[in-house]
């Protein structure tokens, strides 16, 4: 199967980036064809400030990498090095009906808050689209809060096809259920937007200070507490744990007579082990940037032979190629 996936570079990756997304992305590679890119257009909707987006996309590339990202197995590119994807935006752009874009969330969500939107807001599905449609992606592993762009892209395909004649591939979403929803410190969703963000690469010390600030209810220490799958911390915990130590933990919650501090000692201590290895394997990965660099490139030039094709076979359908 062709798998396609893009990633935003828009800071450093939390967990729920990696239990929502990257994990899944890694796990693909295996017995699939995969494609993974660094989202650094659609990160100009909102990044602008240059030197933050030149570092957060190696950053990015560095993370993955460490994270298990295989350039052996996977293509790893970043998105503005294969330019056919903007041409391509173009060609979608012309027969996408306003009316599909206005009803994403992201666009609605900002012009509902009275806020002013740019056109690149308005249109990033579709350059989403051409991202997911230039691959012959088959299936696009995202998290939840992504399935309507490919809903989109799927729309656009079909109208496409249905006005010139069979040209892309339908892609199909995959999300992962059991993490769908990471919380934060603060038990909402984890997310940037929130403040409530545990970095994946935080040193030991830095994360486990934001561990001690999980927000945690104010339950007397003996009572019991049944309805532990709702608790935030425990559900961080259950990401890192074994089956084994979570059971002693749901144990632990419902007999009661526990602190909470306890439980984010617990968390600290099992996240830390967790990203060891991950962490090694950055430290080297950063001290060989030209390295990183060259990945890049290859897995750019891998990218771009598959967009041409596609391209030629969009140009060729619509008439805008004899
Ligand atoms: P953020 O909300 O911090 O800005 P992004 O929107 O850049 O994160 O998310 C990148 C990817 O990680 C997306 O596929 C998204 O669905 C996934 N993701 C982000 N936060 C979470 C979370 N708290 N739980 C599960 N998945 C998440
Ligand atoms: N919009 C996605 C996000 O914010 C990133 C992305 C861009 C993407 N192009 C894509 C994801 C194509 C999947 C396929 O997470």
């Amino acid at each position: 199967m062709r798998v396609l996936s893009g990633i935003q570079p828009t800071g450093r990756f939390h967990w729920g980036n990696y239990f929502g997304a990257i994990r899944q992305y890694i796990d693909l590679q295996h017995g699939n064809d995969a494609y993974y890119f660094i989202a650094n257009l659609h990160a100009l909707t909102t990044i602008r400030d240059p030197a933050a987006l030149r570092q957060n996309t190696i950053d990015a590339a560095l993370d993955l990498l460490a994270l298990g990202l295989n350039p052996s197995k996977a293509v790893l590119f970043e998105q503005s090095d294969v330019p056919e994807v903007t041409e391509l935006t173009w060609l979608l752009m012309s027969i996408t009906p306003m009316g599909l874009l206005e009803r994403c969330v992201s666009y609605k969500d900002k012009v509902t808050k009275g806020l002013a939107a740019d056109v690149g807001l308005f249109t990033y599905p579709v350059l989403m689209a051409a991202d997911i449609l230039i691959y012959d992606s088959e299936i696009v592993p995202v998290g939840a809060d992504q399935i309507q762009h490919i809903e989109v892209a799927r729309d656009i395909a079909g109208s496409f096809n249905h006005l010139f004649g069979e040209t892309f591939v339908l892609p199909k979403y995959k999300v992962l259920e059991s993490s769908a929803k990471v919380p934060g410190t603060d038990g909402e969703k984890m997310s940037k937007s929130y403040n409530n963000t545990i970095e994946i690469f935080d040193e030991p010390k830095a994360m486990r200070k934001k561990v001690m600030r999980i927000t945690t209810d104010s339950r007397p220490m003996e009572q019991p507490k049944p309805d532990y799958e709702n608790d935030h911390l425990y559900q961080l915990y259950s990401l890192f744990a074994t089956d084994a130590q979570r059971n002693e933990m749901a144990a632990l919650y419902q007999k009661g007579n526990f602190g909470y501090g306890q439980v984010k000692t617990a968390l600290a201590d099992a996240a830390e082990q967790f990203f060891a290895s991950f962490r090694s394997k950055r430290a080297e990965l950063a001290a060989d940037l030209l390295k990183v660099q060259a990945i890049l490139t290859d897995g750019a030039s891998r990218a771009r032979k598959k967009a041409g094709e596609v391209l030629l076979r969009a140009q060729k359908a619509c008439g805008v190629k004899r």
